[in-house]
């Protein structure tokens, strides 16, 4: 697992969602699993897109994530673009608090399914785990870097600080 060739691709709409999915990479990197991160605007940057998902699967990327805010349609036009699973982040954007970019990313219409995760930092650290349990399906190491984390997160301390 520790190869440099990406299992996973994680895509943002503007460089201003770095600040939220370098969660999701930061996740990723603490799951081991090798990843890298662009910024590709599904609208300003169609060609590039294109151009960047079958160049991704070419060399062996499993799962895509995309993150976007407003409109928020890049990770249904990744969904478009490759078989392999794509999971969408809402961003919180502008003027909803990421309601928009919510409705937007889980309301594919039947047929190219993209796998919403939660608005903000808890979707991207949660992209990152989901992403890894996918990937754990065929690689023995992702599944038992998530089992790891797992009992790590259940055996945390819990103790309430004194009043
Ligand atoms: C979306 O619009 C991006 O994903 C970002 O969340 C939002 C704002 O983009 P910028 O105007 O900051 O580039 O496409």
């Amino acid at each position: 697992m520790a190869d440099d060739k990406p299992l996973v691709a994680v895509l943002m709409g503007s460089p201003s969602d770095w600040e939220t999915m370098k969660h999701c990479s930061a996740g990723l990197d603490d799951l081991g699993v090798a990843h890298e991160c662009r910024a590709i605007s599904a609208h300003r940057q169609p060609d590039v897109l294109h151009a960047y998902i079958a160049a991704a699967e070419a060399k062996g990327v499993e799962v895509f994530i995309g993150a976007a805010g407003g409109a928020a349609h890049l990770p249904g036009v990744m969904a478009s673009l490759t078989a392999k699973p794509v999971l969408g982040v809402p961003m919180k954007g502008w003027a909803t608090e990421g309601l928009d970019a919510l409705l937007s990313i889980a309301q594919m219409p039947g047929g190219v399914p993209v796998g919403t995760l939660a608005i903000g930092k808890a979707g991207a650290k949660n992209a990152a785990i989901l992403a890894t349990q996918i990937l754990g399906i065929s690689h023995a190491a992702c599944a038992e870097a998530v089992a790891a984390f797992r009992k790590a997160q259940s055996e945390r301390d819990t103790t309430l600080p004194p009043v």
